[in-house]
């Protein structure tokens, strides 16, 4: 049986305003072009390498600004790793093979900042990896040295790294509040005076820090900083601004409240399969409408058990 109108609609109100991950994973995407000649064995090495943007640019505590230039590598059983902070993470195949991979594991992207503290750097938009880019998260810790420690791949194409350096082991140094200009420590006053007045929720005082930081250029905007060779038309979905789904959800609510009132009017049951409609009026009374209202109340909580 065809799907129902109203389940249409949902379909189409989450494949628009869903996670983008999910949005993008699902979606078929041809292999970029670039990918091509990356490992082609008649280049010499660097070339072979093809950042697919530039890096951000140099923000956080300025006293780490010194690495920035620097690399660190770390071999770990076939392959070298390498971390230049504030601009990239590789990797290099260690063997005599004529296709021996190399890639690109990450472009400095922005701050991982947890708890009002620099915690790591994202370097994303890697090489395809499937139809996503390889990412690395740098977690940066005190050590005596500067030095690539650790290497692990905890979930497919995404690579989490330990570096380890002299200069995060004050335990102020990775502080987010003294490294920002005063005009924005003062916003930040201003906020956290008008939480304890109880005048913005919690929520509404996450929502407004995360925009101080990517105001300071700690965090990009979803959508900011992508590189320019993606496709417009797969990531499209993903970069919808809220408004734009907010927007699509209310006239998606306002087309569903006219397609069920249609349906009851014409008595025709809905929101189950014909086989089971003998008995399943009393159900296509209620429960599709709970389910539906409940849905566009927008609680992404939900989303997850209905896809
Ligand atoms: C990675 O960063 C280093 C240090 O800035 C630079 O020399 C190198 O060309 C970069 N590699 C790629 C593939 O962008
Ligand atoms: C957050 O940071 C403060 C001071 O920087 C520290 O005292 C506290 O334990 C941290 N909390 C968590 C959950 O890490």
């Amino acid at each position: 049986m065809a799907a129902h109108p109203v389940v249409f609609l949902l379909q189409l109100w989450f494949a628009l305003c869903g996670p983008a991950p999910t949005g993008a994973a699902k979606m078929k995407v041809v292999e970029e072009p670039n990918a091509f000649g990356l490992n082609n064995p008649f280049l010499p090495q660097t070339s072979r390498l093809q950042p697919k943007r530039d890096p951000s640019p140099l923000t956080g505590p300025a006293h780490l600004f010194r690495l920035s230039g620097k690399c660190f590598s770390l071999v770990e059983s076939t392959y070298k790793y390498e971390f230049c902070p504030f601009h990239n993470v590789t990797q290099h195949e260690q063997t005599f093979r004529w296709n021996a991979y190399s890639g690109v594991l990450g472009i400095w992207h922005e701050w991982e900042i947890t708890n009002n503290t620099f915690m790591g750097m994202w370097m994303r938009d890697g090489d395809s990896c499937r139809a996503r880019s390889r990412q690395s998260k740098v977690e940066l810790t005190c050590g005596k040295n500067n030095r690539l420690a650790h290497v692990s791949e905890p979930s497919t194409c995404v690579y989490a790294l330990t570096f380890e350096t002299p200069l995060v082991c004050h335990p102020h140094s990775l502080l987010v509040y003294p490294t920002l200009p005063e005009a924005l420590q003062q916003r930040w006053d201003q906020m956290e005076q008008e939480l304890a007045d109880e005048l913005i929720t919690p929520q509404g005082y996450e929502k407004l820090l995360r925009e101080l930081f990517e105001d300071a250029g700690y965090l990009k905007a979803p959508g900011e900083n992508e590189p320019t060779q993606q496709e417009g038309a797969t990531r499209g979905l993903g970069t919808e601004t809220l408004e734009n789904c907010n927007k699509a959800r209310s006239e998606l609510s306002e087309e569903i409240q006219r397609l069920t009132s249609l349906l009851n009017q014409h008595g025709i049951p809905y929101g189950r399969p014909t086989a089971e409609t003998s008995h399943s009026e009393h159900l296509a009374q209620q429960s599709p409408i709970d389910v539906t209202s409940e849905q566009l109340r927008g609680d992404p909580g939900l989303r997850g058990t209905i896809l």
